[in-house]
């Protein structure tokens, strides 16, 4: 059973199929984080607080009312409370009615459950009843009334646990949340490295890995968005874990909004990581009955580097985040006029551009941005009104346009910014109180939006329903949902005073039931999330939508490092890419085009130019690639990855990966600087199986998997950009 509970000794044992978690109840009541890494067996002598702390036990026999503060100080906590003896960064804090926020919460039951259950509202990982278990730990403040549930499902075929917090005011009185972080995790140790995936708008999810100081160190969103600028992800890891051995502790939380993940590396010598909504602008008024679901944490452990954890990650969203129809790929080759038009299109040039793509082997075309009643060209255009085409480009609408897209056997895409509006839209003249503001103060205009207050039920049901009626409305088969701004002066003429803090939120909640019903009520739409490229790539989206616009920036170098460093957490599968144009429209570089058509198809592939714009031998390469991408798209989209050579610590990459039948292997390598006079690079492969026989399909030549691990592959690396896909057979 993966879940255990020993009531001799008053602990629960979580177990995966490598890793163990153990929580014990302190005197039956507080519980303690007593241990989290390679399996533990449940038998004796098993692990306690006491045999790890035996100097402090002494203080904790002089009974729990009146607790030594240095003991405090350093226990173990497993959901610390702010407000008393325990100095480090809470994770739960409340007020009460009368303005105190102390409390004890201490443990009164709990039930173990096989499967998951649902997160009300929010998007969560899903298993059935054979594939994991779950563990509610009821915790209760006698005084108040107050319980919070800390939530706990096992997966053990993946590693991972999932954590979450359910709030209840079973008291008589208001409480006003303050903090729920999702999950807090007390090591014992203190020699640890964090990994970040911090970036900007078109370089978004860079990798950066640096010791734990002493004190906080923390990530966060306060932009109503998981942003480009950090993601909802970081790993713990002691320093010397490299990509291929050593533990490391993978964190991730299932929310597109304000998050907080932190590290504190306090004077004892320990590490508490905690992660969950940010508290910055944050709080939650709970009447007498009401309750809060947290979002939900996912936690890796991995003994096998950092490499491993991304597997168990990607495998994870792969088979328990993602949903519907296209969850496993079967997804169109798509071309995107957005490169190659921007704004300035008509109906004629979209059916040109869709017969080139066509001819190189698209599937679909993508009509982006300014397709919608539009005067004035690109981003003054009015935003919001997604029912009125503009008829000047469309004159047959997008029903017309649609069409004649599926008469020459293309399916039909489409943009849309549903969460904004820009004030020349008949929908701000209608509903100038649907924006996020507060009356008579400023309000900053991003790309000239405002954003809509989909904390309000009715903003929430305009939306769906006018998303739906241009659903309806034409052969549509894709959405591109974006989001070309965040939340400022956050105010809401829909909540009450009291309310005001819980805007960010319930923004969120709105988002996520918008999406929900959108998706459920379309389920032949592939839908892909995009926030300015990559301000949104999260969990959160990808429960809604399986693939996600990895980045504005389509320059193949640039890429490289994206994808290297999103792949982090997140499968290839949900990682948009493209072959767009050279010079390249956002670094302005010159690359080849072979390299930008291998490394767009480490992801999920399509194009992003004007046809008429290509050579002739780029029109032949293309049709290459797309045939090639349409043999080999499982083995990326459904394999596992493994990141062999990093663009960060060498100017040179290399990705594999081995299809799930083990018997197809890809291998990514690209030059990003040459060097003169340099050996050719020896890429080693991983994961293979030693003793059997890989045939190169290019070359004909038979390697045995010890070699291509142990030898390697040679690459030259004496030009910028050469870049190669290989395939191995197994024999
Ligand atoms: C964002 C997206 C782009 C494109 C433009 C349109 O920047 O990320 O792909 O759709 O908006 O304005």
């Amino acid at each position: 059973m993966p879940i255990v509970f020993k009531k001799d000794t008053n602990q629960f044992f979580l177990h995966t199929d490598r890793s163990t978690y153990v929580i014990e109840l302190l005197d039956g009541r507080i519980p303690l984080h007593a241990y989290w890494g390679k399996t533990l067996p449940d038998m004796p002598p098993l692990v306690t607080w006491k045999s790890s702390f035996p100097s402090m036990f002494l203080a904790w026999d002089t009974g729990l009312e009146d607790v030594d503060f240095i003991t405090t100080g350093c226990l173990p906590l497993e959901y610390p409370v702010f407000g008393s003896g325990d100095m480090r960064d809470p994770a739960f804090h409340a007020q009460f009615a009368d303005g105190s926020r102390v409390m004890r919460l201490e443990y009164v039951g709990h039930t173990v459950t096989d499967g998951k259950p649902k997160l009300c509202g929010l998007p969560a990982i899903y298993a059935n009843a054979d594939e994991a278990q779950t563990l509610e730990m009821h915790l209760k403040d006698e005084l108040s009334g107050l319980s919070v549930y800390l939530l706990y499902t096992v997966l053990p075929a993946y590693d991972v646990i999932t954590r979450s917090v359910r709030v209840v005011n079973g008291g008589t009185e208001d409480v006003r949340l303050l903090q729920v972080a999702s999950a807090s995790v007390d090591f014992y140790d203190s020699q640890f490295d964090m990994l970040n995936l911090p970036g900007m708008w078109a370089r978004e999810r860079q990798i950066e890995r640096r010791p734990l100081m002493h004190g906080v160190q923390r990530t966060d969103s306060k932009r109503g968005a998981s942003s480009h600028y950090q993601n909802p992800f970081f790993a713990l890891m002691p320093s010397d874990t490299t990509e291929t051995a050593g533990e490391a502790f993978g964190f991730n939380l299932i929310y597109s909004g304000d998050f907080l993940a932190s590290a504190e590396l306090d004077a004892h010598e320990m590490v508490r990581a905690t992660l969950g909504i940010n508290p910055y602008d944050f709080s939650w008024l709970l009447t007498p009955g009401e309750d809060f679901q947290s979002p939900e944490a996912v936690m890796v452990y991995s003994d096998a580097g950092l490499g491993e954890m991304s597997r168990k990650f990607h495998r994870l969203y792969r088979d328990h985040l993602l949903r519907g129809k296209y969850q496993h790929g079967n997804r169109p080759v798509l071309i995107n006029n957005w490169e190659g038009t921007y704004w300035d299109f008509t109906e004629e040039k979209l059916l040109e551009i869709a017969k080139g793509g066509k001819e190189m082997g698209c599937e679909l075309l993508v009509l982006d941005d300014g397709w919608f009643d539009n005067d004035r060209l690109g981003e003054l255009g009015p935003i919001g009104d997604w029912d009125i085409v503009d008829k000047k480009k469309l004159p047959n609408g997008l029903k017309g346009l649609g069409d004649k897209l599926n008469a020459m056997d293309m399916k039909f895409g489409l943009w849309f910014e549903p969460e904004v509006f820009s004030m020349n839209s008949e929908l701000y003249k209608k509903h100038p109180d649907w924006c996020i503001h507060v009356e008579g103060r400023p309000r900053t205009k991003w790309r000239h939006t405002l954003n809509l207050d989909y904390s309000r039920p009715e903003v929430c049901e305009h939306v769906i329903k006018t998303i739906s009626d241009v659903l309806n409305s034409a052969p549509i088969s894709y959405v591109k949902w974006d989001y070309n701004r965040n939340i400022s002066e956050a105010g809401s003429k829909g909540l009450s005073p009291e309310r005001q803090q819980e805007l960010r939120h319930r923004y969120m909640l709105g988002l996520y039931y918008v999406m929900e019903t959108l998706t459920s009520r379309f389920p032949d739409v592939l839908f892909e999330g995009c926030s300015g490229g990559g301000g949104r790539f999260d969990c959160g989206i990808l429960h809604y939508m399986p693939q996600i616009w990895t980045s504005d920036d389509t320059d193949p170098e640039e890429r490289i490092y994206i994808q290297h460093g999103t792949s982090m957490a997140y499968p290839a599968i949900a990682m948009s890419a493209h072959v767009s144009a050279s010079p390249n429209h956002q670094t302005f570089r010159a690359t080849p085009f072979k390299l930008r058509g291998d490394v767009a198809m480490a992801g999920q592939f399509g194009y992003e130019l004007d046809p008429a714009k290509m050579t002739d031998d780029e029109i032949t390469a293309a049709k290459e690639q797309v045939a090639f991408y349409k043999k080999y798209r499982e083995v990326v989209q459904l394999g596992d990855l493994y990141r062999l050579v990093s663009p960060f610590e060498e100017p040179f990459a290399a990705w594999e990966y081995i299809a799930e039948d083990k018997n197809t292997v890809l291998l990514y390598t690209f030059v990003i600087n040459s060097k003169p006079y340099v050996a050719p690079k020896r890429v080693k492969l991983q994961g293979l199986d030693e003793a059997a026989v890989y045939v190169d399909e290019a070359t004909g030549k038979e390697y045995s998997g010890a070699f291509l691990m142990q030898v390697g592959v040679a690459r030259e690396r004496t030009a910028d950009h050469l870049s190669e896909i290989a395939v191995f057979r197994k024999k």
